[in-house]
């Protein structure tokens, strides 16, 4: 079959190495991709939010099977789009996609099906909001309504922070309408983890649980990026707590999804704090995350396609997931000022030493790839050796996030060593990426 996969990013480029493996793709194609997935797929000129320009390239190159990776085209309704065309396509339609989308409508899910989440209030102007927040006391989060890459969170310790994030979103509207709505939250204290699962609406399989490193620096400082690692499996989720995820937050949404006729198609990803043992929602996600997906799907054993197939018809109930036992780390390489300004441009050095060890695998992020080699194989044709060989290319850095180097060992230290000996040999100007990615796993272990 022909697969169309939407974005740029290192998730992307997971999914596609993974997609590549399955004996039932013959050709992946990648809107817009990146230097990295041009290895694995044709990579279109087309933005991942530009759907009526998708939906002509799927009618005319015949598009089997079309997978979203981030959230943009999803709330746009490119599900709903695709699917009146005809189209088999992975991920949710408009209406659910608004789970991310939109906070308001996110929390007020939550609520009406009992799902264990943070305190909250919707405030639509800026004056009733800070008198709340004088009555209320810090610590306080504060979260504008619709996307804002990963940046409309604010966690203030004090009344003249979380004052601030008001004026920044509501008055400054330093996100555009985004912030003509905001919530403000409890503030939860306890160890964050990422639960992916895949859901046809009525049955899930729940993906190997993660964790993600947010801020820039070391020791969890800084200010919030979209991600500078992750690692899998998260110990914090323990059987325990995947059982409760279960039964207290994904059924009670499927079926209250459901029960509204709606019913839930396509990957969802639960943001959750774990406090004193008890999960809570931060965020629901309707895509997978990244950098997690990096880190998840080398354990996957199963065909993803088979996956995403069940969930479109409806039989994910004759799934069984298969999972590599070893723990995955992703140590993302950022630009030197990333998440502030960075230069672009910069020539990558030491990819095929990197790739070349066992058990590693280098996601690309923001690069560009130059082919000098006209040996160069063919990405039409089907790629079966070692993809990730640069083979007569060059890449640069075009983008913030650079590389997501990823590698597998027995345990999660195993792991965490395999990476960063792999990240040791790559090398462009003003590299940075944390060197403590895994530590709280470390940590948890007996
Ligand atoms: P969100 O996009 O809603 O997941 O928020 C981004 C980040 O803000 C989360 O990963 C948490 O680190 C933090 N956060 C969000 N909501 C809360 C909360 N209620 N209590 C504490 N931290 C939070
Ligand atoms: N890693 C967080 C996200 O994908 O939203």
């Amino acid at each position: 079959m022909q697969v169309l996969v939407i974005g740029s990013g290192g998730r992307e480029h997971a999914l596609c190495r993974k997609l590549a493996q399955s004996k039932r793709v013959d050709k992946i194609f990648c809107a817009p991709g990146n230097g990295g997935i041009s290895q694995l797929a044709e990579c279109v000129d087309i933005k991942a939010n530009d759907v009526i320009s998708l939906l002509k390239f799927a009618n005319d190159k015949r598009i089997d099977l079309t997978v979203v990776g981030p959230e943009v085209p999803l709330v746009a309704g490119i599900v709903d789009t695709f699917t009146q065309q005809g189209h088999r396509i992975f991920g949710p339609d408009q209406y659910i996609a608004q789970l991310e989308g939109s906070k308001v409508f996110s929390k007020k899910k939550m609520a009406q099906f009992g799902i264990p989440t943070a305190g909250f209030k919707v405030f639509e102007d800026a004056e009733s909001a800070k008198k709340y927040i004088r009555e209320k006391r810090a610590p306080l989060v504060i979260k504008a309504d619709g996307l804002c890459a990963g940046k409309g969170v604010m966690v203030a310790l004090s009344e003249e922070e979380a004052l601030s994030a008001v004026d920044t979103i509501m008055v400054d509207k330093s996100f555009g309408t985004a912030g003509d709505r905001i919530i403000i939250e409890d503030c939860l204290e306890g160890e964050e983890a990422s639960v992916i699962l895949v859901t046809d609406g009525r049955d899930s399989v729940v993906f190997a649980s993660s964790q993600d490193h947010k801020r820039a620096f070391d020791n969890d400082k800084g200010p919030n990026t979209g991600g500078m690692g992750a690692y899998s499996p998260a110990p914090v989720v323990t059987e325990d707590i995947e059982k409760r995820v279960e039964s207290e937050i994904v059924a009670p949404l499927m079926k209250g999804l459901a029960e509204e006729k709606t019913p839930y198609k396509g990957v969802l990803y639960l943001g959750l704090m774990i406090v004193k043992g008890n999960p809570y929602v931060l965020e629901f996600n309707v895509r997978f995350g990244d950098p997690e997906t990096q880190a998840i799907l080398p354990r996957l054993k199963t065909d993803l396609v088979d996956i995403i197939e069940a969930s479109i018809d409806g039989r994910l109930k004759d799934i069984q997931m298969e999972w590599d036992d070893r723990a995955c780390v992703c140590v993302v390489c950022a630009s030197g000022g990333y998440p502030g300004g960075y230069k672009k441009g910069l020539p990558i050095h030491g990819l095929d030493e990197a790739a070349e060890m066992d058990d590693v695998v280098v996601f690309h992020a923001g690069t560009k790839a130059t082919i000098h080699d006209t040996q160069h194989p063919d990405p039409s044709t089907k790629l079966r050796i070692r993809p990730e060989r640069s083979r007569g290319t060059t890449y640069e850095t075009s983008g913030g996030r650079v590389l997501g180097v990823t590698g597998l060992g027995e345990d999660i230290k195993a792991a965490i060593d395999r990476t960063y000996a792999a990240v040791s040999k790559i090398d462009f100007k003003d590299i940075h990426y944390r060197k403590d990615i895994g530590y709280r796993a470390v940590r948890a272990r007996p």
